[in-house]
């Protein structure tokens, strides 16, 4: 398909300003768009910025289309490639689960014979809410693909899913869904080699609290598992990234879960299960304070230091290992600072994992733009030359892919 066009749909959320930035993508991308802004999307952002980024009429009334004689919003239906409604509020789900025509958005999305596909944002009480999980099931049973929200911190100070997934995630999905090769493959890397496959992949440090304002953490800054999502959704695999606390973009077409702790961590792992490839690159925190300062903890005036008692963290890449559903590609990464391979022999062994990749922290790795890298596997050891930790990541990803050919 040479230049898709999209009927976004734009629904009344604190997150519909993120459909500026997706309309931007499609565009960067050689599609073209037509919005459609709900009565209530109005409150949140302008038609004006809209038809300025699309460079095309944007719609708000049924009553406003001109060639109702040809029947406007049949057509406006029919002439889009795929439908996408993002943000999708609770309460356009709920119509479009209903059946419900009141509005220009909910009219379309019912004459429309064209896929859809719909990323909802809410809070998180309104995502669990068994209504709004009823009429997801419907709408997927429609075979409406609903994307899953993202988790982490929402606009209402509240926690979990239902953030709206990042743009260029949401792209990659629109590239999916029209059946479109990604883009953006780095010269040499065959495209599409992970076509239909799910790769799991966690990175940063992790934040462990001691109290309100202090916590445990590690120098990782997430750049070698946050290039090894990209790499990887270059190769067309669905990437989730679990990732700890950095300030990174989320690259492109990666799907990023937000987590502060290991604990937080290992749950985000399990809920992203099944994958086939799981790269567990975060420098999760060995120890946490066995119990967090619910109020700040003061100096008492004795000179003593607090006892500060530590509880060990789980072990995410061992108990992926055990788990039921193990990835079937299971990739630890060991920061290590003296005795590199051996100690990486011996972690593979200990987590029977597949291979491990461990890394001389002893440098400044952490933070840095280079790495260097041993693979130990199940049969031996590979060295590979310092290089950029982007090119270390575009060879892991064609490594990964070779094991699936
Ligand atoms: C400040 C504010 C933020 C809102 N954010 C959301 C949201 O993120 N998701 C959602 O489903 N509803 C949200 N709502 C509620 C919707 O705007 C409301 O349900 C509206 O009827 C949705 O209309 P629509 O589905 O036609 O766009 C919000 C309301 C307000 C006042």
């Amino acid at each position: 398909m040479i230049a898709p066009r999209i009927l976004l749909i734009i629904g009344g959320g604190i997150a519909a300003y993120k459909a500026c930035e997706l309309v931007r993508l499609i565009r960067k991308g050689g599609g073209s768009v037509r919005c459609v802004l709900t009565e209530a999307a109005h409150h949140f952002v302008t038609p004006m910025s809209l038809a300025a980024l699309s460079e095309q009429e944007v719609h708000t009334s049924l009553w406003d289309l001109k060639n109702e004689t040809e029947m406007g919003h049949i057509q406006l239906s029919r002439e889009a490639d795929l439908v996408v409604v993002c943000p999708a509020t609770a309460d356009l789900m709920a119509k479009m689960a209903a059946g419900i025509a009141d509005d220009l958005a909910t009219t379309l999305l019912l004459a429309t014979d064209k896929p859809v596909l719909v990323a909802p944002a809410m809070n998180v009480r309104m995502w669990l809410h068994p209504a709004t999980q009823r009429n997801v099931a419907r709408l997927r049973a429609d075979g409406v693909t609903v994307l899953d929200p993202d988790e982490g911190a929402m606009a209402c100070g509240e926690f979990g899913p239902g953030r709206l997934p990042e743009p260029p995630f949401i792209w990659g999905e629109i590239e999916k869904a029209l059946d479109r090769p990604r883009a953006a493959l780095a010269p040499g890397i065959k495209g599409g080699a992970l076509a239909g496959r799910h790769v799991l992949v966690t990175a940063g440090p992790t934040h462990e609290p001691i109290d309100p304002v202090r916590y445990i953490a590690n120098r990782s800054s997430g750049k070698q598992g946050y290039a090894i999502a990209e790499a990887l959704a270059a190769l067309g695999a669905r990437v989730t990234l679990v990732s700890g606390p950095v300030s990174l973009p989320t690259p492109a077409g990666v799907h990023r879960i937000d987590v502060e702790s290991a604990r937080e961590m290992a749950a985000a792992v399990e809920a992203a299960l099944p994958a086939d490839v799981a790269v567990m690159v975060a420098a999760v925190a060995d120890w946490r304070a066995e119990v967090a300062a619910g109020q700040k903890i003061k100096k008492d005036g004795s000179g003593a230091p607090p006892v500060l008692p530590l509880a060990e963290n789980p072990d995410i890449l061992a108990g992926l290992a055990r788990n039921p559903r193990r990835p079937r590609l299971l990739i630890g990464f060991a920061a290590e600072t003296e005795k590199v391979v051996d100690h990486a022999i011996a972690k593979r062994a200990r987590k029977d994992a597949d291979w491990i990749v461990a890394n001389d922290v002893s440098g400044d790795v952490m933070g840095g733009d280079s790495n260097s890298i041993h693979i130990v596997t199940r049969t031996g050891v590979e060295s590979w030359e310092t290089m950029p930790k982007a090119e270390v990541a575009q060879r892991l990803a064609t490594r990964i892919a070779d094991e699936f050919a």
